[in-house]
């Protein structure tokens, strides 16, 4: 059986169709929960900790501009994702796309590839809101054991040097901490789970309230944050490359846009609801696109404000948000107090759709045979695929109570890009091989768009360090094993050809 093996448009279209009531997922969500599930995802971590450090360290003032060309990159892709997604409004994102598109061998690819978005996407940003969540109980005097608030590992890609008295301040590899596990971070992981194992419809709803604190907190700090700029902060605005490769200049809008990726991440969760949706065909571009643009405006505009604010030096901190606001001084104390709320609840709703995102993919593989049939099991009350959402949420639990931040965070960028690419690509494929297809959401300016999702979104990889790759690629070959040992054999599609 040839790994190009495809499955027909019109064979997904049925299955999303016509399957029986019992053991499909429940058709709750409309354009406006699909949007709220999408900023849901988008808004939290990127925002609210990366955009310090990528101003401070790479771009400066400038941090505005690497908002926007990530943002292109988005844009691009997240128009190819919408043809798709009203195309084939099934289950599993991308994963499906490609069955359609590219094969079953790219297929199980992408799969396995966003893994490392959904899964652990959500494993990354519990650990960034535990780290936030204990910063609050501080403040609020009840004080955590670090033993049971930080991970029991760190890593490093190489020594770390501590550039006053030269000493070895981390050792490359990994190294334990004397912490016992992230608690925080598991606790947070096992509520989510269990809110999506109740209900879509639920989970949505608490998905809902999350966005609007958020939003809110959001536009509060840009409101009042421009009030108080000070304009010499962002002078001058690109900040003169000091020699090295990505360190400001041009160079360093494009690490800064690498880095800042991850704030985007997730509007491409929408698209794996696509069978909980009341109007697929109409509801998931608006739901993909209008939460990007939403994220993206006010993307620009809060960095805007963080950077005149702070002289971007000075927000190379874990809270920079919080740092910005405080220079404003006693007058707005009052809305850098209520900051850590909106990141608490903020980084809570991306994993909660992090979480959504993953057991969708995985029902997905099972119904096509790539994965034991077990993980498409939907439960009978909730039509919820629950077996996967537990399965998970213990593995996401496992991995934030263990690894350090870092470790996640590139990997997640890395994965979540180049699936970006390979959707780009599998729009141009099937308008090549398919032109005909009724398409309620067409692709503007084919193959133009995808073609420069394809080249930001590949120029943003190869930014991302080299150790990063290898991460990459040691993933991907333990797919490659899992695919040959099991997959590819029980694939049902290749049966059927085989009987056929
Ligand atoms: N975009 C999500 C975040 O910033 C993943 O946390």
């Amino acid at each position: 059986m040839a790994l190009g093996t495809r499955k027909s448009i019109a064979v997904l279209q049925a299955e999303a169709a016509g399957e029986s009531e019992a053991h499909t997922l429940r058709r709750a969500l409309g354009a406006l929960n699909l949007t709220t599930l999408g900023i849901g995802a988008i808004i939290g971590a990127g925002i609210f900790v990366l955009t310090g450090t990528a101003a401070a360290q790479y771009a400066g003032p400038a941090i505005v501009i690497s908002f926007i060309v990530s943002g292109l990159g988005c844009l691009f892709a997240g128009l190819c994702y919408s043809e798709f997604a009203s195309m084939i409004p099934v289950a599993g994102s991308a994963y499906t796309y490609a069955y359609a598109t590219l094969g079953e061998f790219i297929a199980w690819i992408i799969g396995w590839d966003l893994m490392l978005e959904y899964l652990f996407g959500a494993s990354t940003v519990a650990v960034g809101w535990s780290g936030y969540f204990s910063a609050f109980m501080d403040q609020i005097g009840l004080h955590m054991s670090p033993a049971f608030t930080s991970a029991p590992y760190a890593y490093a890609d190489a020594p770390k040097i501590d550039p006053v008295t030269h000493a070895v301040t981390q050792a490359a590899g990994f190294t334990h901490t004397g912490a016992v596990v992230n608690l925080p971070a598991v606790i947070l992981i096992a509520l989510m789970t269990t809110l999506l194992v109740i209900g879509i419809k639920e989970s949505a709803r608490f998905n809902n309230f999350i966005v609007v604190l958020k939003i809110a907190i959001v536009l509060l700090v840009i409101g009042f944050g421009f009030m108080y700029v000070n304009q010499a902060n962002w002078h001058p605005f690109v900040p003169p490359n000091t020699g090295e490769y990505g360190h400001y200049g041009w160079s360093g809008i494009v690490r800064g846009a690498a880095v800042v990726f991850f704030a985007y991440i997730g509007f491409d969760a929408v698209s794996t609801a696509a069978q909980e949706a009341k109007n697929p065909q109409r509801d998931m571009p608006i739901g993909m696109l209008g939460s990007l643009a939403i994220c993206t405006v006010l993307y620009i505009l809060m960095s805007l404000v963080m950077t005149g604010l702070a002289h971007y030096p000075e927000l190379d901190v874990p809270h920079p948000v919080f740092v910005a606001i405080d220079k404003a001084g006693p007058a707005l104390a009052w809305l850098a107090s209520i900051i850590n709320i909106g990141a608490i609840a903020g980084l809570a709703s991306v994993v909660l759709v992090m979480l959504m995102g993953q057991p969708r993919v995985f029902y997905s593989m099972a119904r096509d045979g790539l994965l034991p049939a077990v993980f498409g099991k939907v439960h009978p009350r909730f039509k919820t695929p629950y077996v996967t959402t537990i399965l998970t949420g213990i593995v996401a639990a496992f991995f934030a109570g263990i690894f350090p931040i870092g470790l996640l965070g590139e990997l997640v960028s890395i994965g979540t890009l180049l699936a970006f690419v390979i959707v780009c690509a599998g729009v141009i494929v099937l308008r090549y091989r398919q032109p005909n297809l009724a398409r309620p959401f067409r692709t503007p300016f084919v193959p133009l768009v995808p073609i420069l999702g394809i080249l930001i979104c590949g120029y943003m990889m190869s930014s991302l360090p080299g150790p990063t790759w290898e991460r990459l690629i040691v993933w991907m070959v333990l797919g490659l094993i899992v695919y040959f040992t099991y997959s590819r054999s029980h694939s049902k599609l290749a049966r059927a050809e085989g009987s056929g």
